[in-house]
């Protein structure tokens, strides 16, 4: 499987050296312990304070830092790939490699996280590759587009019209044609971006409350496929999608996932994006404490625990992992 080819040159210290493949060294690495090490505590300055008696054992909570899979410095340092783009290519790798063509092309916004993942990998792993951009050529460049461009993404402006195409079939069938290129879907959503997921199983066991923030909920889904019944799922939406999430998942999730799961759909904060004073406030007590977060997902996901430890102080301690997915290539567009 590329992925474990690939989260090998995500663990080792330099994210574009590529070592030789070999099989029988990947089936043998111990990913877990990499996995492992990437478990902190979480920052217990930013817990609610509450009375010592309120408990009758201390909460156990843990952050799956897997924004650390990129360069750790996401200021000085373009981040290459980390968080959830790790799990979520590796299926779109692998349908790519599976497939004749000869590039990569997917969609996002001016600060994409999910182009600028795509710009390292297809770098690493010297693959032409094509970002669809919603914005016009005239505007400057954000850092992400122009990190997309220094690791030799080619850009294409689409405007909004443009844009909304892009889960039109044909259009995609054209562009594929036109670049011979495998077309990733936006944000790496879809099957193939569930099935990298799998790496994470064997440490999500331990846990029995999991929060993850979602977009597409592509994530949520890869990892709710490894969860059991006495494991709960809570998946923050950070998207304003009217109940969107919710309804599809009702119809998909309800038969093929095990584990309890929840959507919080109240945590958005504005809508896509927005970033309240109150945000901005908990990102810079989370950096004080170590725990740099991202405004768009990882600081609602955080907000939404505090917010429900804060409503319900009596919940059972229950051993929680809270899953960081990166993104904070993209706090360079909040002044943070
Ligand atoms: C940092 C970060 N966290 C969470 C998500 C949400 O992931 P998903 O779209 O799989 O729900 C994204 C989007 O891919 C993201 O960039």
């Amino acid at each position: 499987m590329s992925y474990l080819f690939w989260f090998r040159i995500l663990s080792s210290n330099d994210a574009c050296s590529l070592p030789e493949f070999d099989q029988e060294l990947v089936d043998r690495e111990p990913w877990n312990e990499v996995l492992e090490a990437l478990i902190e505590p979480f920052p217990s300055s930013l817990l609610p304070a509450v009375e010592e008696s309120t408990y009758s054992t201390p909460l156990e909570v843990a952050v799956l830092r897997l924004d650390r899979l990129g360069s750790p410095d996401f200021r000085s340092t373009p981040l290459h790939v980390s968080g959830n783009k790790v799990f979520k290519l590796a299926g779109h790798l692998d349908a790519f490699f599976a497939s004749p063509k000869s590039s990569l092309v997917s969609f996002g916004g001016r600060w994409s996280n999910h182009l600028h993942a795509l710009a390292a990998v297809a770098q690493c792993l010297s693959i032409p590759s094509i970002g669809l951009v919603r914005g016009y050529p005239e505007q400057p460049l954000t850092a992400t587009l122009q990190d997309c461009v220094d690791m030799g993404m080619t850009l294409k402006f689409c405007d909004k019209q443009t844009y909304a195409k892009r889960y039109d079939p044909d259009w995609r069938q054209a562009l594929s044609e036109r670049y011979d290129a495998w077309v990733i879907p936006e944000g790496g959503e879809g099957e193939d971006g569930i099935v990298g997921f799998s790496v994470l199983a064997s440490i999500l066991k331990d846990y029995d409350h999991i929060w993850v923030a979602a977009g597409t909920g592509t994530s949520a889904q890869g990892i709710a496929a490894h969860l059991t019944a006495k494991q709960t799922l809570v998946v923050v939406n950070a998207v304003a999608d009217q109940g969107e999430l919710q309804r599809q998942w009702a119809v998909t999730m309800k038969s093929s996932v095990a584990c309890h799961w929840e959507i919080i759909d109240d945590a958005h904060q504005g809508g896509f994006g927005k970033c309240p004073a109150e945000l901005r406030t908990l990102i810079t007590s989370a950096d004080a404490a170590g725990l740099p977060l991202d405004p768009v997902y990882t600081a609602k996901l955080v907000s939404a625990f505090l917010e429900r430890l804060a409503k319900s102080p009596e919940s059972p301690a229950v051993k929680t992992l809270l899953i960081h997915t990166g993104g904070l290539q993209g706090r360079r567009g909040f002044d943070l």
